[in-house]
């Protein structure tokens, strides 16, 4: 079976339900990740945690230490990685309290350590390629995973990563929305491309947790505190079938 691991982000900072069997801090190049590396069981099938702010929420998106974080998870050993998203939406078919499996992203974020192909000393410089950032055949058994626990999932579409930690304003998602983006989150990137140049496959789960600004009616963070667990009970139902189902194909 392949080593799966998930970070997870706003509303997902642990997992209820997640055995945990050892806990494991990893020195790597790029600093310290996030947290310790959680190995537990779901239902008894393994699987590796990684808290994306750190313990208690601390750490800021653009505070994160994304190079550390996927560092980690392949020296440990992981194939796959399942990143949790909370996002807002931005497409009429995304409402606050529904998932989605992106199939693609736009990046706006700046300023952050972004790549390990970055110049120093012994590197080559490597033009990752990004045709797809999210693994079809992961979005594909995610898919099938949410189908089989009765989870629905709302559809595919576009991520767009902003720098925040401050959100949009409406003109800024009437941009985002030209530009092709479904729904806007702030973690997204770099992950995504650091995953893919450490050859690991890597899909996300997004869940939208209110309208991006300007599209809702009410407060933002009403919005977000209506939706964010329900959004993330769906998150953890189909999880937990990728996970089981997993051990059968292996
Ligand atoms: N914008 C950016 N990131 C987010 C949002 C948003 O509206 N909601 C949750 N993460």
């Amino acid at each position: 079976m392949k080593r799966i691991a998930v970070i997870g982000g706003t509303g997902m900072n642990q997992w209820p339900g997640l055995d945990i069997q050892s806990k494991q801090d990893v020195l790597t190049p790029y600093g310290p990740a996030s947290a310790p590396l959680l190995h537990g069981q779901i239902n008894g099938h393994p699987v590796c945690f990684l808290a994306r702010h750190g313990e208690g929420h601390r750490l800021p998106p653009h505070k994160i230490n994304y190079r550390a974080n996927l560092w980690a998870l392949r020296h440990a050993g992981m194939e796959q990685v399942i990143a949790i998203a909370a996002v807002g939406g931005i497409a009429e078919w995304f409402a606050p309290g529904e998932i989605a499996l992106p199939r693609d992203v736009v990046d706006y974020t700046w300023g952050r350590e972004h790549t390990y192909s970055d110049g120093s000393p012994g590197t080559e410089v490597h033009h990752a390629e990004f045709t797809f950032p999210y693994s079809p055949a992961m979005r594909e058994a995610l898919f099938a995973a949410a189908a089989a626990a009765e989870v629905i999932v709302s559809g595919a579409g576009i991520m767009g990563v902003t720098q925040g930690p401050r959100l949009e304003s409406p003109a800024e998602i009437q941009r985002m929305r030209t530009d092709g983006c479904d729904m806007v989150g702030m973690t997204g990137m770099p992950e995504a491309a650091l995953a893919s140049e450490l050859g690991l496959e890597y899909a996300c789960i997004a869940v939208s947790v209110n309208w991006g600004a300007g599209i809702g009616t009410g407060g933002i963070h009403d919005e977000i505190a209506a939706s964010i667990e329900r959004g993330m009970l769906k998150v953890q139902g189909a999880l937990a079938r990728y996970l089981a189902m997993a051990s059968i194909r292996a």
